[in-house]
């Protein structure tokens, strides 16, 4: 049995260092879905990646949002990455659309991995829309790795689906290309069957919106945990969180305890107590704020960890859970 915090590529919310990359290229490759291709200004290899993993882009209009390596992890000259204009979000993925051209520079944070692709026999993936972006390197890392792998792949319509002529064309007997307007809803249960339906030694990978995710989560209901991973680009409830009282968070290095208000998050105290944490989202979905955990139960509430991983408490996204117990000590 693997460990669920295997191939993680970071457990400590310590402030990284940002870098600076250029826009080498940039190409539409689906209806409002750019491809950018991002270099170091000086030709230097740019840090290691696995298949899962994703950056942060820190805008100049002062938002940091997270975008899937959907490229070659042995390219190590160039980072890609594939963006879907939201029309009505607060502007991240407009500036990227609007204003990164070809040749001009952003600053980046990261690679990040919480979607690490666990070793396995055979793999279903299902991606709807632009979570195909994770998948892509996965599917080739499976392919390598010498696993059977099938992707079921949805869309609204094909010309809003990226890539999928490359896919076809590498892997056409693994690919099942289905877009919305065509054939409907993907059929889940054909493909996951029920318990009993996926085969011993199979791991299913999903990532799109929220709706196909919590479909996936349901039909995937009762099989074993570490069995279904999934990655959300956004929170899984919109709703305001539920506050119960005060608990306590203490600092290791220090052994200063700070009181944590049923009106603040943890995220918020220890940043005014001077407490520099990275943190991006602050709403539990791109596991920049992940802190380690030395003592405590955590009430999780972020859409990052796995079961597994909440059953271990060995990691707390500090920006949105909270404790459990009066006082959890962290690896700060
Ligand atoms: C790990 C990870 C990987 C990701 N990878 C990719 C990727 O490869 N490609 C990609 O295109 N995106 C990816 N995303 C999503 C991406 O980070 C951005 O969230 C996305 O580009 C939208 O940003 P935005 O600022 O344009 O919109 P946001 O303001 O973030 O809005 C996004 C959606 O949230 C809703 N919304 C609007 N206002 C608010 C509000 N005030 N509060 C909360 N929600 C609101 C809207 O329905 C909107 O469509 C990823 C996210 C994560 C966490
Ligand atoms: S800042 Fe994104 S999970 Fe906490």
């Amino acid at each position: 049995m693997y460990s669920d915090l295997q191939n993680r590529s970071t457990a400590a919310a310590r402030p990284e260092r940002d870098l600076e990359v250029v826009v080498a290229d940039r190409q539409v490759v689906a209806d409002g879905v750019v491809l950018l291709d991002l270099q170091d200004p000086d030709g230097e290899v740019l840090p290691a990646w696995e298949a899962g993993a994703h950056i942060d882009l820190v805008l100049p209009n002062g938002l940091v949002r997270q975008y899937s390596l959907c490229g070659e992890p042995q390219d190590r000259q160039s980072w890609r990455v594939a963006v879907l204009r939201e029309s009505d979000g607060r502007g991240g993925s407009k500036f990227i659309h609007d204003e990164l051209r070809v040749g001009g520079t952003v600053r980046v944070r990261g690679p990040r991995n919480h979607f690490p692709l666990v070793p396995a026999q055979r793999y279903v993936f299902i991606a709807g829309g632009i979570g195909i972006t994770p998948l892509i390197p996965m599917m080739t890392a499976a392919s390598s790795g010498g696993a059977d792998w099938q992707l079921i792949y949805g869309g609204r319509s094909l010309t809003s689906m990226a890539f999928v002529e490359q896919l076809v064309a590498e892997h056409a007997d693994s690919v099942a290309v289905r877009p919305q307007d065509t054939f409907g809803l993907l059929n889940l249960d054909a493909l996951l069957g029920g318990p009993g339906g996926l085969s011993d030694g199979t791991l299913v990978y999903c990532c799109g919106p929220g709706p196909l995710i919590d479909a996936v989560e349901q039909r995937c209901t009762g099989l074993p945990t570490g069995l279904l991973r999934v990655e959300r680009f956004a929170p899984a409830d919109a709703s305001e969180p539920v506050l119960h009282g005060s608990f306590e968070v203490q600092i290791a290095s220090t052994g200063e305890a700070l009181t944590v208000s049923p009106e603040e998050s943890v995220l918020e105290v220890l940043r005014c107590n001077g407490i520099d944490i990275d943190a991006s989202c602050e709403e539990g979905t791109c596991g920049t704020c992940e802190t380690r955990v030395l003592d405590g139960q955590i009430d999780h509430r972020d859409f990052v960890l796995t079961a597994a991983e909440r059953e271990q408490n060995a990691l707390m996204m500090v920006c949105v859970s909270r404790a459990a117990c009066p006082r959890v000590v962290l690896d700060l």
